[in-house]
């Protein structure tokens, strides 16, 4: 398994690219499964969650060519409605193929998904929203078959919100007979893009972004021609890098409207930002203010982003309280932060973060994506040498993050494995 080396110590300073979001693309591949015909997505991250995914594709019977960041895909003859175990177990996005499966072939099958090993992270509730609107659904043997003559619009009340139960679910009912609400949906901006990208497929969708989502069946869609919105957990982590290092970074092509929360408590630890026209600076700081945060559903403090602002906080002026409501087992960086000389303590969904003064280098293990990410972050700013392995999670959600980090002045190397 690949690991990074790194040398902390070094201010940032430069441009970065903010690259296609993750958890847009994925949702918006799968909806290319819901007409026949040729589809294109631009701007999509080089990744291997997005490889992932492409693979489903093809096993499904798609036809799929990625270059440059635009992704084509042949829809024509979707046969397969079988989702494999070995597919599915690295990414629990792939559920996300259920919704226009059982849309388009009247079925689907799937193997229960995997990914982070951040908590239980059921999909019960994509199931109840299913057989709400007249599918059939057995569980076997880690096997999920869902069926329906025809999906019929329902009202749907989400008991927690779940993002890809939304967009499940609202790909699901863009072909049902009539019309779906969807209640205490999530309101996160990539189901905000994967309704956009709906619509212009034909697709009757309104309220996406709020929490009710109305959605009138149609009789069939167009394909998809859509540019992925930026990457807003990208762009948050380069901005804590910023924060961390004392560094002096501009983010081009972030979206920045879907990260005020973020900036909001990245201000008061006293971090500077300037807009500038399609880019944003920031200016970190030598000794930030501890801030507390609690992580809750889009437009709240993003669970995807805690980790990332905990290695912040290690080095703080003071105490910050970080809370994690979203998922249950999201702390696993801890450890691996206190091993580099943080002062961090966990009751339950709580962790209490006493400022160091700096962290010192050492070997630590990454443990699921975005610990992986604060982990880097640590590093950067850590007295010594970093050795941080297994760093496969990185690449599940990054693109190319070493080598935009060294443009900027770090100092980071990616060891192959083995040697
Ligand atoms: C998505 C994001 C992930 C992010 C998470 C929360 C993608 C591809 N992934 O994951 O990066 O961390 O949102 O913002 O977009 N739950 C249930 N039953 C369900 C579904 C969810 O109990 O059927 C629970 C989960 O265990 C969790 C909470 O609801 O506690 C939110 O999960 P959800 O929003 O579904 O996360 P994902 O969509 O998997």
């Amino acid at each position: 398994m690949d690991k990074f080396i790194i040398e902390g110590g070094k201010k940032l300073k430069g441009e970065v690219q903010i690259s296609g979001s993750k958890n847009a693309a994925l949702p918006l591949i799968a909806a290319s499964l819901l007409a026949p015909g040729n589809h294109v997505l631009t701007n999509v991250p080089n990744l291997r969650d997005i490889t992932t995914m492409i693979s489903l594709l093809k096993h499904l019977g798609a036809n799929c060519s990625y270059d440059d960041a635009t992704l084509k895909i042949e829809t024509d003859n979707i046969r397969g409605d079988d989702a494999p175990y070995d597919v599915v177990k690295t990414m629990r996005a792939s559920v996300l193929v259920m919704g226009p499966l059982l849309s388009r072939l009247n079925h689907a099958r799937i193997s229960l998904p995997g990914g982070c090993a951040i908590g239980a992270r059921p999909i019960d509730l994509h199931l109840k929203a299913l057989s709400t609107m007249g599918a059939d659904i057995t569980l076997h043997d880690g096997i999920v078959e869902v069926r329906a003559n025809r999906l019929i619009g329902s009202k749907i009340f989400f008991d927690k919100i779940t993002v890809t139960g939304t967009e499940n679910i609202m790909m699901a009912a863009t072909l049902a007979d009539g019309t779906t609400v969807l209640e205490n949906a999530a309101r996160e901006p990539e189901v905000v893009d994967l309704a956009a990208c709906l619509i212009k497929m034909g697709a009757k969708i309104e309220g996406a972004g709020t929490d009710t989502i109305m959605i009138d069946g149609v009789k069939e869609l167009r394909p998809l021609s859509y540019k992925v919105m930026p990457d807003r957990i990208e762009a948050a982590t380069f901005m804590i890098a910023a924060a961390i290092t004392d560094g002096d970074i501009t983010l081009k092509d972030a979206p920045i409207d879907c990260l005020d929360s973020v900036i909001l408590r990245l201000r008061e630890t006293g971090v500077k930002f300037e807009p500038i026209v399609n880019s944003i600076n920031v200016r970190g700081l030598e000794k930030p203010m501890g801030v507390n945060v609690v992580t809750s559903p889009y437009p709240g403090f993003a669970t995807d982003v805690q980790a990332q602002f905990m290695a912040l906080m290690t080095i703080a002026e003071g105490a910050s309280v970080i809370k994690e409501t979203i998922f249950e087992n999201r702390f696993m960086h801890v450890a691996e932060l206190n091993r580099m000389g943080a002062n961090i303590s966990i009751d339950g969904g709580t962790a209490v973060v006493k400022g160091v003064k700096g962290l010192i280098g050492a070997p630590v293990q990454a443990t699921d994506l975005r610990a992986s990410a604060s982990l880097v972050l640590a590093a950067l700013a850590a007295n010594g040498t970093t050795e941080i392995n297994r760093i496969y999670h990185l690449d599940r959600g990054y693109e190319g993050l070493e080598k935009k980090l060294k443009t900027m002045g770090a100092s980071i190397e990616r060891v192959p494995e083995g040697v």
